[in-house]
């Protein structure tokens, strides 16, 4: 059968993995799809190094706008990454009658309602597994195998860079710096690796995830981030104590006041699969109410995991691409005419459970002051340590958990403890789920 035309942008990692995945397991793909899938022509920069990666086997070009307008190309698979130049070249390739295959989460994540509405409008299919959670099929668990639930609430593990250094920080003592070459050396960090440690990869990932499972618009810019930059070894090692490890976390939950949308370092009792994912391994937990707790645990990142993600795409689009649009799984799972634009909860009416620590002078009363403005606020305490000090040392750490309480009333609550004469510095404050 006549093979399906692909024109591949940029064949860098995951670009590189995709190429030759497609060639090694060609048979097996075609037996799938029910025809061939080839790559017909590369874009990338260097032009010497992508003729030598492809063997003579496609053309080759420097100009990816030449393979969005190639009347050869079925599908453009656009892996060059960043969201300028590929949010032209995918508007393009739209406009062309051109179907997409994209594993890039910070172009779907701020151009996403852009680019869906010019698909639909032209008929076409944008398909973006490999852009969350790399090579899970979680955005196809997601719009097909939950379909029956209504989704109550997400979260995960979606940055592979980030929970690859919190386990070897953790495990081997390792430096965030060492950690941090060592994950980009493997391939696994972002062109721009502030984006993994600061937590805006893991907020793309998760606003993809959010407008699935709510039918809700894409709202990465009313997301709240925080990332690993500032998390201290001293708080890994006193949750380890309570029972908890910490994770960046990514949450999004349907609550009556709106949609939370968050991400940010996260206790979780030590007992819970997820808590237990490491490595660049991400994992995802989906909440629906009819089928309950649902986890979904693979590589997030690399080469052929990713490319696994990306040719599992090109198969769907190929056997949907000459379906009738109207038939087709709608690209953010609901219909177009049934999404909604949800409020996105501001962090401030978010209700979750705190760990606290304080570096506070060891006399008598302290502890009282500190606890009677936590209940002034109506926050109740679930665990406490307070760390031996040593000979000399007039000063302490205390690590409090508290029940769940809004994030208003813990805010004025640390306001007023700083206050305190016996307390010095900040407090340091995360954030606790038990993922129940
Ligand atoms: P790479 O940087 O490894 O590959 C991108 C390739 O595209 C490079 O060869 C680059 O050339 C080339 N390129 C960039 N811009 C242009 C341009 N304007 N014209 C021609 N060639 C261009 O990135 P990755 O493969 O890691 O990532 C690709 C996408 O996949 C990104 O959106 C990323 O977020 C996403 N992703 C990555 C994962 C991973 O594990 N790496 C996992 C999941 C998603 P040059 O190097 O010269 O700039
Ligand atoms: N930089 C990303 C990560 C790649 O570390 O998870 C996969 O999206």
């Amino acid at each position: 059968m006549k093979p399906i035309n692909v024109g591949l942008l940029g064949i860098g990692t995951v670009g590189g993995g995709t190429y030759s995945v497609l060639k090694r397991n060609a048979e097996e793909i075609a037996r799938r799809a029910g025809r061939p899938i080839q790559v017909s022509v590369v874009a990338d920069r260097d032009v010497e190094q992508t003729r030598r990666l492809t063997d003579g086997n496609c053309r080759v070009t420097d100009d990816p706008f030449a393979v969005v307008a190639d009347p050869e190309v079925d599908i453009v698979v656009e892996l060059i990454g960043g969201d300028e130049v590929a949010k032209q070249l995918v508007l393009q390739a739209i406009a062309n009658g051109k179907h997409v295959v994209t594993a890039n989460k910070a172009l779907l994540a701020k151009h996403g309602n852009e680019i869906f509405a010019a698909a639909q409008k032209k008929g076409v299919m944008v398909a973006f597994e490999a852009a969350v959670a790399g090579g899970i099929p979680i955005i196809k668990a997601l719009r097909e195998g939950l379909t029956a639930n209504r989704i109550e609430w997400i979260a995960g593990i979606i940055n592979g860079t980030t929970n690859f250094i919190l386990s070897e920080m953790r495990d081997k003592g390792l430096s965030f710096t060492a950690v941090l070459k060592e994950a980009q050396r493997l391939g696994y960090a972002e062109a721009d690796p502030t984006f993994d440690i600061e937590g805006v990869d893991a907020a793309h990932k998760l606003s993809i995830m959010s407008a699935i499972a709510f039918g809700n618009s894409m709202s990465f810019e009313r997301a709240y981030v925080e990332g690993i930059s500032t998390l201290d070894a001293a708080d890994i090692r006193y949750a380890e104590q309570l029972g908890y490890r910490i994770k960046l976390l990514g949450i999004t939950k349907r609550t009556a006041e709106g949609v939370e949308l968050r991400v940010h370092p996260t206790l979780i009792p030590t007992r819970r699969l997820i808590a237990n994912v490491e490595g660049a391994m991400n994992a995802v937990l989906v909440k629906g109410d009819a089928v309950g707790a649902t986890l979904y645990y693979g590589k997030g990142a690399g080469a052929e995991p990713t490319a696994s993600a990306v040719i599992a795409d090109l198969v769907d689009v190929t056997r949907m691409h000459t379906a009738d649009p109207e038939h087709r799984v709608p690209h953010l799972a609901f219909q177009p005419d049934a999404m909604v634009d949800l409020a996105i909860l501001p962090m401030a009416e978010v209700v979750t459970s705190y760990y606290l620590r304080l570096r506070v002078e060891d006399r008598t009363g302290v502890l009282a002051d500190v606890t009677r403005i936590l209940a002034d606020h109506d926050i109740s305490i679930d665990a406490m340590i307070q760390r031996e000090p040593g000979d000399d040392e007039q000063q302490t750490d205390i690590i409090m958990l508290t029940h769940q309480t809004r994030e208003r009333n813990i805010d004025a609550a640390i306001v007023g403890i700083e206050a305190l004469a016996a307390v010095q510095g900040k407090i340091i404050r995360l954030r606790l789920e038990q993922l129940l």
